[in-house]
């Protein structure tokens, strides 16, 4: 349509001012309709005629109190930001007048919980002040650990800046498969899964003086154990400080983990944020969340935003909707930046999101829950929250692990909310019913200790020589079940023997910074002579899902080229052509451009292949090629993988050992084909428990690979048997 978004023109006076008069205007109107403004039951609205869409309606439902006035100043403009210079931002933040009372504090007590607002300075500035201290005199380091990649990168690249050194030199950052460290290292920033792997190397941490734990009220898996060896390694080396920093949450659990260690609480600066509700519960919260961020772009005052979505995928395909909407409104609008930020989104494009928005225009960040509390972008002032995040979650009695879009908690969604409270008073956009808030959303999310498999983490601390897992110092326990299931798998995997201790091989696997599967796939390519296959294999399993691009506009010739690289047997051979004509290419853009892949993602499979090359050694396996023979391949991929399998039955697939529906992923190169028995490298639960990147096998293999897991039976054509015993009684039997 020639004129899509229905705005008042502008007349005079300062930019922003008018859009300002007319959302008064328009308040002004609704709380008419509705009575007094500032009772509690008023709803206004705020309405946007989009000729293509209905806009969405907001009520205003409560504040979320700050501790600060709001501020008559507008946001620091961008070039006010930019001219301030480096430290005196630093001397801005709010833990920079409590410097030396924290480190006083630190110098005092071996373990310090700090509390702090989003935003204040503990992860850019804490580290600082203990190298400004003297904390890494005699080579001695500092760990900073991140639950997230993204801000392991973007943090040390900040502090480098803020330091005025190299990336790298002083500051430095080590995430998995990549690490951006030297000798002169000694603020170290890191994953939280890194510095688990460090203890392999160095169990008591000896070359590290002080170890943040950053974020802890994340609760990932990897922080939940760095509790317990931190804890324990601190109890021998008294010189070893130990830092557990958090968001404002759970901080007193921390506190009675580590014997009560005193809780030093940064004080916060916040604004108070208004919280809207959507009237009615939105069915297609993209499309919602698409049409409110221009609702929010036309009809409010300046300010940035800053959406939450829960993956890659989502994140990209808002994006481009929003572009696709801004380019067809023209100069009808103010110009919007669009910027996405995601886990596996490249460095430089992560930048972007930092620079400030240049004046007159307004920046839209569309972002994973990376920016609740991980990082912190200057200038939001409207948050746009659709309630949902990816989780992981895990059955321990199939043993299944699934990723899927669930509802966040209400601490999320308050954490989310926060963020538009920073620099001004802010707006937070729900995308969901009060009414929801209320009842549909937990409190906290569950920590990722009790739902997700463990088979890794016990591999490792079996590595570390922690045999009595049962009464490993926990801060909440995972479930009995999924314990013994990992212990279980890691038996099947040949990584524990039947006392439960590591094997040779165990010890191998833990070598490989990858999951035991995949570990044990790369070790039975030895068997199989095809570890060059194996390892490209792994790698481009590694960089998951975002190989092959789809753009809008050439959905059929992307959809062409990459039925191109199918070849019989399934998507883990397609994954090996797509790389091996790749590298004949010699690792050319251009080929990714013509085939519709994605460079950077085959970038970052190469790095990762190498990194695997580089550790071959470690665990004993040569350089062998399978020389075309893909069934060799296949049998080593199963060799790791024979846990998920499934068979076709005559309703559909199911799992073999727990008789689950499955279904093959649509992007599948076996959709069509529908094997008898496959193999899948994980389970996807989005409208239905979908297999990505499946693999046909035979049966056989599972025994020959598989012995002590499978029998012969089980493995019989299911045409052939009678119907399964029966379980439970039937309705006439039970009356
Ligand atoms: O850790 P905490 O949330 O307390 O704060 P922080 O991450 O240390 O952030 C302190 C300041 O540094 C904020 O004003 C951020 O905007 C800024 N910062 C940045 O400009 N670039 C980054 N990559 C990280 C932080
Ligand atoms: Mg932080």
């Amino acid at each position: 349509p020639a004129r899509a978004v229905d705005i008042v023109e502008e007349e005079s006076g300062a930019p922003g001012e008018e859009q300002r008069r007319w959302e008064e205007a328009r308040l002004g109107a609704a709380s008419l309709k509705f009575g007094a403004r500032d009772a509690a039951a008023q709803e206004p609205k705020y309405q946007l005629v989009l000729e293509e869409d209905e806009a969405i309606e907001f009520v205003r439902a409560a504040q979320l109190q700050g501790d600060e006035e709001p501020s008559s100043v507008p946001p620091p403009s961008a070039q006010a930001q930019q001219k301030e210079s480096i430290q005196a931002v630093r001397r801005s933040l709010p833990v920079f007048p409590f410097r030396e009372e924290l480190l006083t504090a630190i110098a005092n007590h071996q373990v310090l919980i700090i509390e702090g607002e989003t935003g204040s300075g503990k992860t850019t500035q804490i580290p600082q002040y203990l190298f400004e201290e003297g904390y890494t005199k005699k080579g001695m380091k500092i760990a900073c650990t991140q639950p997230r990649r993204v801000a392991a990168m973007s943090v040390a690249a900040r502090v480098a800046r803020e330091m005025g050194v190299k990336l790298g030199n002083e500051v430095g950052y080590s995430i998995r498969f990549e690490d951006c460290t030297s000798e002169r290292t000694v603020l170290r920033y890191m994953t939280d899964g890194m510095l688990l792997r460090e203890f392999l190397s160095e169990p008591d941490l000896a070359s590290y003086s002080v170890v943040m734990v950053d974020e802890a009220h994340e609760r990932t898996l990897h922080t939940d154990i760095l509790f317990g060896l931190i804890k324990d390694v601190a109890r021998f080396r008294p010189e070893l400080k130990v830092l557990v920093a958090s968001a404002t949450l759970d901080t007193a659990r921390f506190s009675t983990f580590f014997d009560d260690a005193p809780i030093f609480r940064i004080p916060g600066r916040r604004f108070p944020v208004d919280i809207f509700y959507t009237k009615a519960p939105e069915a297609d919260y993209l499309e919602a969340c698409v049409v409110s961020v221009l609702q929010i772009h036309v009809t409010q005052p300046p300010g940035d935003i800053l959406v939450f979505l829960t993956g890659q995928e989502e994140i990209e395909a808002a994006c481009e909707m929003l572009q696709d909407r801004c380019r067809r409104l023209g100069s009808k609008i103010r110009e919007l930046l669009v910027l996405p930020i995601y886990a596996n989104l490249p460095s430089d494009m992560q930048a972007r999101i930092f620079q400030p928005t240049p004046p007159g225009a307004r920046k839209v960040v569309v972002a994973t829950n990376i920016a609740e509390t991980s990082l912190t972008i200057e200038g939001i002032i409207y948050v746009l929250d659709p309630g949902f995040c990816k989780q992981k979650s895990y059955n321990p009695r199939t043993g299944m692990e699934s990723l899927t879009v669930t509802p966040c908690s209400k601490a999320s969604a308050n954490q989310r909310a926060g963020r538009a409270g920073r620099v001004a008073a802010g707006k937070c956009f729900r995308l969901y019913t009060a009414w929801a808030y209320q009842h549909e959303l937990e409190e906290t999310t569950v920590p990722e200790i009790q739902r997700t498999s463990l088979g890794n983490v016990v591999l490792l601390l079996k590595s570390l020589g922690i045999h009595d897992l049962m009464h490993f110092d926990f801060l909440d326990p995972p479930p009995y079940e999924t314990l013994l299931l990992a212990l279980e798998q890691l038996y099947a995997l040949g990584a524990l023997n039947h006392l439960g201790e590591l094997t040779t091989s165990g010890r191998k696997m833990a070598e490989l910074p990858v999951d035991p599967m995949l570990s044990k796939m790369i070790l039975a390519s030895e068997k199989y002579s095809c570890s060059e296959e194996i390892l490209t294999v792994a790698a481009m399993l590694s960089v998951n899902n975002s190989i092959f691009y789809r753009p809008k506009d050439k959905v059929v010739h992307a959809d062409n080229a990459r039925v191109n690289f199918f070849l019989p047997g399934g998507d883990h051979l397609v994954l090996l052509n797509v790389y091996t004509q790749w590298a004949e290419s010699g690792y050319s853009s251009q080929w990714c451009y013509e085939n519709f892949v994605q460079f950077r993602s085959m970038r970052r499979a190469r790095d990762v292949r190498e990194q695997l090359e580089g550790l071959l050694e470690r665990v004993e396996v040569g350089l062998t090629s399978c020389q075309g023979d893909y069934i060799r391949v296949r049998k080593a991929i199963t060799s790791g993988y024979f846990y998920h399998t499934a068979r076709l039955t005559r309703s559909g697939y199911r799992t073999v050992k727990q008789q689950q529906t499955v279904f093959i992923h649509p992007n599948s190169s076996l959709f069509e084909q529908q094997p008898r028995w496959l193999l899948y490298h994980e389970l996807v639960l989005t409208t239905k428990e979908f297999m990505r990147q499946v693999l046909e096998i035979e049966s056989s293999w599972l025994l020959e690979v598989a012995p002590h897991y499978y029998k012969a039976k089980e493995l019989e054509d299911p045409h052939a048997k009678k119907m399964p015993k029966k379980v439970g009684k039937t309705r006439e039997e039970l009356g």
